[in-house]
């Protein structure tokens, strides 16, 4: 039987460090000659989700589509690895329906080390009104009720990080 790929879906605050630890999860994936696909919030929403907005009904809308987008490669053997805000627990729980082996990872950081990073200026922005519907100002984020695995991206570094999905793997 062909085997399905796994579904690493990193939920988090903008800032907490999402892409970064995907990134290295591709990598150590490649290196192991896994097909594995990245699915990054930031690339999404500028194509298939260039039309939606960020109202909670746009944000609930993209969270589908990339869970349905993920389940399609999962299906046909690739690992994906999800990089998105996805503030909403139903929303996860949504794809974590759709999503064959779907593991759930919290990237836990608290919002006031967020902002400190604020690598894309995206919080000051917020902070200042130019920006009105930002998660951690003015939207709401769901801290995850039964993740797979959390991640404190504030106490480790990021080798550490990988660390504990492979460990995570190895179970
Ligand atoms: N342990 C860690 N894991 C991941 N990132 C870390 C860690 N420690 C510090 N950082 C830093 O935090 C920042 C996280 O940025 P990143 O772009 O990965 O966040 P993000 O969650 O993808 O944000 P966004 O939702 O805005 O796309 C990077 O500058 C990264 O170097
Ligand atoms: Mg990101």
């Amino acid at each position: 039987m062909y085997k399905k790929g796994l579904v690493f879906w990193l939920t988090g605050l903008p800032c907490s460090g999402k892409t970064t630890i995907s990134k290295k999860l591709k990598k150590y994936l490649k290196n192991k000659s896994e097909s594995v696909q990245r699915l990054d919030g930031d690339i999404l929403r500028k194509t298939i989700s260039k039309d939606l907005g960020f109202s909670k009904k746009d944000r609930i809308k993209n969270i589908h589509r990339v869970a349905y987008l993920a389940k399609i490669l999962a299906d046909n053997g690739v690992n994906v690895i999800v990089a998105l805000i996805s503030p909403y627990q139903k929303s996860r729980d949504f794809a974590r329906k759709v999503c064959p082996n779907f593991i759930e990872i919290y990237v836990k950081c608290s919002i006031e080390e967020c902002k400190r990073r604020d690598i894309k200026g995206m919080y000051e922005k917020a902070l200042k009104g130019k920006i009105i519907d930002f998660t951690g100002v003015q939207d709401s984020y769901e801290e995850p009720q039964n993740p797979e695995i959390t991640i404190d991206t504030e106490k480790l570094s990021t080798e550490d990080d990988l660390k504990i999905i492979i460990n995570y793997l190895k179970k």
